[in-house]
């Protein structure tokens, strides 16, 4: 038995994964030796509702200064960002001269936004390649991991914070009781706290078991955010479910009774419960599912290489490399995965060792099918491969079931 991260429950895991390779550790063959591994297996707490990783690698091994992962990768995150970085000017930053930090500001994808309208802004960015990318941009950024520490420090140099922005990174990590005193800490009484996550209530609809790997410690859904909140007088006032990352959910806090709370939060919480998001029969039922998608995935590949077809990957993310792994997909199912990100180019995907070539060879040669492990990026990718489905090639999908589109 372990112990939940937020409550210190006593849990048990629901879904074993096996040994996992970092999501984002792209590497070379010489590197095979050492490659890390650890063991993925989630549990449900059933007092906090928190879904989150029994074990985790160490911090410093998933975020230095050779981070995979550039925000600034999709133009459709890019927009997203825009549009989040307005709301939050136009509904949270009434009173003058406003400061805002950024929590896991990467490349300042957010933050130029803030910096564009001559805003103070800060962001904290540990790996040193991504905010060096944003320091270019203008951005303040300073490269630490975010903490109660740090935020004395910010409160010492700037004052306090008006808003804390997160995107994709509070489920990251596992000391979040730490992240939270130090929001307690850096924000004005009357600041607000806005994030955004995958949503738990998606991965369960769609079962898309890709978002577990080694950086998301949590999935995070209404309830269990707002457990983990109160314990420090702050309440959830507002949810936004968010199309992006295949389905995310955003919240809107501030300490209790400072402002108003949207009817969208009981009505959210109601929904939570609708799907049985507290019961631990709902995450037997999501381990039958995630077995069965494997399953049909891993048969799929097969048939098509027993008829001699060629397939390819599209998007080497960090969420495949649960599909990879878990589904047992090798090299001679999946020739190779085309992606963008020059620093991915050239490597091998983690544990299943899958070259990740430029997308150009993808181009350059259509397979007869892709594989579609960017799946969150779907509209985006879809419109830009017309070309390729024109030429008679298909897309392999696997959320929210395991299929071709013909
Ligand atoms: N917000 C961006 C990046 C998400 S990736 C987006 O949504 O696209 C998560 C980022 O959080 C990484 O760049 C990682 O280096 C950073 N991170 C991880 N732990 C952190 C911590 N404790 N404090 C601040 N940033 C952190
Ligand atoms: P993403 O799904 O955003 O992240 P995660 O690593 O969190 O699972 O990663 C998208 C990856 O796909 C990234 O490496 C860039 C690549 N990509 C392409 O190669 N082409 C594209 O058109 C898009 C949108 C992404």
């Amino acid at each position: 038995m372990e112990s939940c991260l937020i409550c210190s429950t006593e849990i048990s895991p629901f879904i074993d994964f096996g040994k996992m390779p970092l999501g984002n550790g792209f590497l070379l063959p010489e590197q095979y030796e050492q490659e890390y591994f650890f063991s993925m297996r989630v549990g449900f707490c059933p007092v906090c509702g928190m879904v989150q990783l029994l074990e985790q690698p160490d911090r410093e091994r998933m975020f230095h200064d050779n981070y995979a992962f550039f925000s600034g990768t999709s133009r459709y995150m890019a927009v997203h960002f825009r549009e989040f970085a307005e709301g939050v000017m136009e509904r949270y930053l009434a009173e003058p001269d406003p400061f805002v930090v950024e929590m896991g500001s990467n490349d300042g994808i957010m933050l130029q936004n803030f910096a564009a309208a001559g805003m103070r802004h800060l962001g904290v960015e540990p790996s040193g390649n991504v905010a060096q990318v944003a320091r270019e941009k203008g951005i303040n950024t300073v490269t630490e991991f975010f903490g109660a520490d740090l935020a004395r420090r910010i409160v010492a140099e700037n004052g306090q914070a008006d808003a804390f922005l997160a995107a994709n990174v509070m489920c990251h990590i596992p000391y979040l009781h730490t992240i939270v005193e130090g929001i307690d800490l850096l924000l004005k009484p009357s600041g607000v706290v806005i994030f955004e996550d995958p949503y738990l209530g998606d991965v369960v609809e769609k079962t898309s078991y890709d978002q577990i790997y080694d950086e998301h410690t949590f999935l995070f859904c209404t309830a269990s955010v707002s457990y983990l909140f109160a314990r420090y007088g702050f309440e959830v006032i507002d949810v936004e479910p968010q199309v992006t990352h295949g389905g995310s959910m955003r919240y809107v806090l501030c300490r209790k009774g400072m402002r108003p709370v949207s009817p969208a939060v009981p009505r959210q919480l109601e929904k939570e419960r609708a799907m049985g998001l507290h019961l631990p029969e709902t995450y037997d039922r999501f381990r039958k599912k995630c077995e069965e998608s494997r399953d049909r995935l891993i048969s799929l590949l097969r048939e098509l290489k027993a008829q001699g077809k060629r397939v390819v990957g599209y998007g080497a993310t960090s969420k495949s490399t649960t599909i990879t792994n878990y589904c047992g997909i090798t090299p001679d199912l999946v020739e190779f995965v085309s992606d963008t990100t020059p620093i991915k180019q050239g490597k091998f995907s983690p544990g299943a060792h899958i070259p990740v070539r430029p997308y150009e060879e993808f181009v350059s040669s259509y397979p007869d099918y892709a594989l579609l492990f960017a799946w969150n990026h779907a509209r985006e990718i879809m419109e830009k491969e017309e070309a390729f489905r024109a030429s008679g090639g298909k897309w392999i999908v696997y959320v929210p079931e395991v299929g071709v589109l013909e």
